[in-house]
Parts: C-alpha cells; sequence; structure tokens
C-alpha cells in the first residue's frame, strides 16, 4: 500500500517547451500546485520572471497569475519532482540522421529524474513516442521496484493556440492498469468532459496517425500545386473553382510549406514503425522538402537569379508564429545561397541575427519568395519590380510568377 504524501499536484518534465508550458499553466490555473522541472535554465528564469519563452496565444496574463498565485515553481533541480503526485513528460522526441527515432531522450530524462520517483505517482508520457516507448517505460519503471502507475496521453494542440484547444479537444488517455487510466481520466477530465480511451500502443500510433496524415495531405496540396504550375495554370483558380460549394473538397488544405517541429519526424516515426513500408510518408516528404527548390527552379526558368538579390519574407514554420524549427524558409534559404548573388531574410516574429529589416528586403529585392504567410504581410505594398514567388497565395496573385 503507498502511503506518500505529496504537496505538489503536478510535475512537468519539460515545462518550458512549447507544449509543456502551456499546459503547466492550465493545470495552474485550475488550481493545481505545478512544479516545472527543465533543463534549460534561460527559459526558467524567463518563466519564473514572468516572461514567455515564445509567443502563446492567451499565455503571459496566465503566467502572471499562476505567479501571483505562487502555483507555479520553476527549477531545474529534478529533486522538486519528488513532493509531486503527477508527473507529465513532454520533453522533445527527434529523429536521428538516418531518419529513425533519436530513442535516448526519455531515457536520459527518466535517469535524471530517477532519485525524485516516488511510489504513488502518475507518470504521464505526453511526448509524441515511438510506438512501444510508453510499454519500454513501463517496464523501466518495475525493473526499479516503482509502484508508479504509468499512462500515455498525447498532445494533440496546434501550437500557439494551446490553450485555447485544451478546451476544445477531445483528450486520449491509454495506461497498464485501472489506477492509472483513473488517474489520467482524473487529471485530463480538468481540461474537458471527452476523454477517448485507447490501449497504449493505440494511443501512440493514432498520435503519428494523425500528424502523418496531415504531412500526406500537404503534400498532395503541393503535389497538384507542382503539377499546375509546371503547366502553366493558376493552383489557386483549380483550387478554389474545385471547392465552391463543393463538400467533398472542403478540407483539402493549399499549397505552402509544410514544416516545423513535428510533422515531418513524426511521418518518419511512422514510416521506422512500418519498417520502411510508408511509402504515403516518404513520397509525401519527397514532395514537401521538394518545394522550396521547385520553386528556385521555377524562377529561373523565368530568369537568370545568380545576379539578383533574392528575398525572403518569413522565416518561421508557420504564419502567426516566432518558431523557427525546421521551418522550410530556412531550406528555401540555403538553396538561394548557392543560386542567387545575394539573399535577404526578414521576419517580424523570429528572432535570427541574420534577418534584416522587411523595409530593406522589400526594396533591395528582385524576387521575393513569401516563406510565411504572417498576418503582418496582409495587405503589404509590394514593389512592382519585384518577381513574386507567393505559394500561400497571400497577395491573391495567383499564380506563383
Ligand atoms: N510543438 C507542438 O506543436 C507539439 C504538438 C504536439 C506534440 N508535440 C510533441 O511534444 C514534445 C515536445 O515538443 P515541443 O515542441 O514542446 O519541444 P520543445 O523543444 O519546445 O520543448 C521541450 C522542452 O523539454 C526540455 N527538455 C529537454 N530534455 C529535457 C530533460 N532531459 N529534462 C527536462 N527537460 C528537458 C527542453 O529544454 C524544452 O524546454 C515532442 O514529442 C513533440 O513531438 C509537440
Amino acid at each position: 500500500m503507498t502511503t506518500t504524501k505529496f504537496d505538489r499536484d503536478v510535475g512537468v518534465i519539460g515545462g518550458c517547451g512549447h507544449v509543456g508550458l502551456p499546459l503547466a499553466l492550465t493545470f495552474a490555473d485550475k488550481g493545481k500546485r505545478v512544479v516545472i522541472y527543465d533543463i534549460d535554465e534561460r527559459a526558467l528564469a524567463r518563466v519564473a520572471g514572468g516572461t514567455m519563452p515564445f509567443e502563446e496565444e492567451g499565455a503571459p496574463p496566465m503566467l502572471a497569475r499562476a505567479l501571483g498565485a505562487k502555483r507555479l515553481e520553476c527549477t531545474a533541480d529534478p529533486a522538486a519532482l519528488a513532493g509531486c503526485r503527477a508527473l507529465i513528460l513532454i520533453i522533445g522526441t527527434p529523429v536521428d540522421d538516418h531518419l529513425n527515432p533519436a530513442l535516448d531522450a526519455i531515457p536520459k530524462a527518466l535517469d535524471a529524474c530517477l532519485p525524485s520517483l516516488r511510489d504513488g505517482q502518475l507518470l504521464v508520457l505526453r511526448s509524441t513516442v515511438f510506438p512501444g516507448t510508453s510499454a519500454r517505460v513501463q517496464r523501466w519503471v518495475k525493473e526499479r521496484a516503482l509502484d508508479i502507475s504509468v499512462v500515455f496521453c498525447p498532445e494533440r494542440v496546434a501550437q500557439g493556440f494551446s490553450l485555447r484547444e485544451f478546451g476544445e479537444l477531445p483528450q486520449i488517455v491509454s495506461a497498464f492498469d485501472a489506477r492509472g487510466l483513473a488517474e489520467a481520466r482524473a487529471l485530463f477530465g480538468l481540461l474537458t468532459a471527452d476523454l477517448v480511451e485507447m490501449a497504449p500502443m493505440e494511443a501512440e500510433v493514432a498520435k503519428l496517425f494523425t500528424n502523418a496524415w496531415r504531412y500526406v495531405q500537404f503534400a498532395t496540396a503541393n503535389q497538384f500545386f507542382m503539377m499546375a504550375q509546371s503547366h502553366g495554370l493558376d493552383f489557386y483558380r483549380i483550387l478554389e473553382g474545385s471547392r465552391f460549394k463543393y463538400p467533398r473538397l472542403a478540407g483539402m488544405p493549399g499549397p505552402g510549406f509544410a514544416a516545423g517541429p513535428c510533422l515531418f519526424k513524426d511521418t518518419m516515426q511512422l514510416a521506422a514503425f512500418s519498417h520502411n513500408q510508408f511509402y504515403l510518408g516518404h513520397a509525401a516528404m519527397l514532395v514537401n522538402e521538394g518545394l522550396p527548390d521547385f520553386l528556385v527552379q521555377q524562377v529561373k526558368a523565368k530568369t537568370t537569379l545568380a545576379d539578383k538579390t533574392a528575398g525572403i519574407l518569413g522565416m518561421a514554420f508557420k504564419g502567426g508564429s516566432d518558431d523557427k524549427r525546421s521551418s522550410l524558409s530556412y531550406k528555401l534559404k540555403n538553396i538561394l545561397r548557392t543560386e542567387a548573388a545575394r539573399v535577404l531574410c526578414t521576419d517580424p516574429r523570429v528572432k535570427d541575427a541574420d534577418l534584416v529589416p522587411l523595409e530593406r528586403v522589400l526594396a533591395e529585392s528582385d524576387v521575393l519568395f513569401v516563406g510565411t504567410p504572417h498576418p503582418e504581410y496582409r495587405g503589404l505594398s509590394v514593389p512592382d519590380r519585384a518577381l513574386v514567388v507567393d505559394v500561400w497565395n497571400l497577395f491573391g496573385r495567383g499564380r506563383v510568377l
């Protein structure tokens, strides 16, 4: 019988991250006493000082409330986790140089936390994981004779809008035992009444299917766009005309850079899980990762680039975000560094020493690529002399060139 006493409700391992921090703030806002544990001391200091380390809709006042109510502690010392009834692990889970899941991150994080693990705790895995990871963590716990319930409850929010989406999206909960399931239901029941139960491996695969599905959908739109563009057709006229009052195409996305920290790597995790038989996933990678080069080649078919200045508007991986992780704007920049005389990049949100002001990009670029459809660019007056490459159709100019 477990008798451990806890003086904190939730400890978030990786709690300064893009999805860990909003979750920590949400539980604090629900009245829970929350510990944020992270290895990023700079981010910890910012959060403890009341500043968000990245943009997140609605987060600053929530952070101020949590700190003011003394419901949020920030620490780089895992010892603080010993007092937490529930631990939520939500660290990054990348793929390696061979596009296989990098499997060491979670065991390393757990090893560091081991002295603070206590009988009676709930250990929630919230990172997107390679299928079978939860079962391995469950074994790891048992081998250490800990009376801890391991559960896997995947994070499915759209980065930047987590605080709103926690209340809007159902939560998938999966566990290895009844106690874990009941506690996971109680914890995530604080966010929503819509709880979906699955077996752990089902939940792990469900999360990967979700991201791979979106990645393949984006690739389909991107390939259609490339086909139309190659034949001199205006893809947006085709897309808008086809979707008009036609519900079966309502969900078809427009083309654009499908990038960021999740979709690509999770599609590759699924490819590894399927023993490299995930043909659609690999094909989607070729299409999505090939789009920047396709655009450059389209420009080269029209004009010489080697004597021109190329500008990129937007370096974040998606519009309205300050996150440049795995952004295809940077892939485009690298291609242009070899193809154009000069490359100038700008972004109203991303922090990067190489960026220059928007006005300079507009004034000096011969060819302008829209890398990210930031709201700040809507209605922007683009100089007539520049060749505009606008895969997002942000300026409504129809064909990209
Ligand atoms: N970003 C998204 O939109 C999103 C959405 C759903 C799921 N996910 C998944 O959530 C997980 C985290 O993604 P993210 O975008 O928040 O990553 P992130 O890099 O923004 O955050 C991870 C945090 O974990 C910290 N960290 C890393 N190793 C640690 C350790 N050993 N101990 C303690 N802290 C550690 C980092 O310092 C960082 O603050 C990934 O598995 C990702 O696939 C992300």
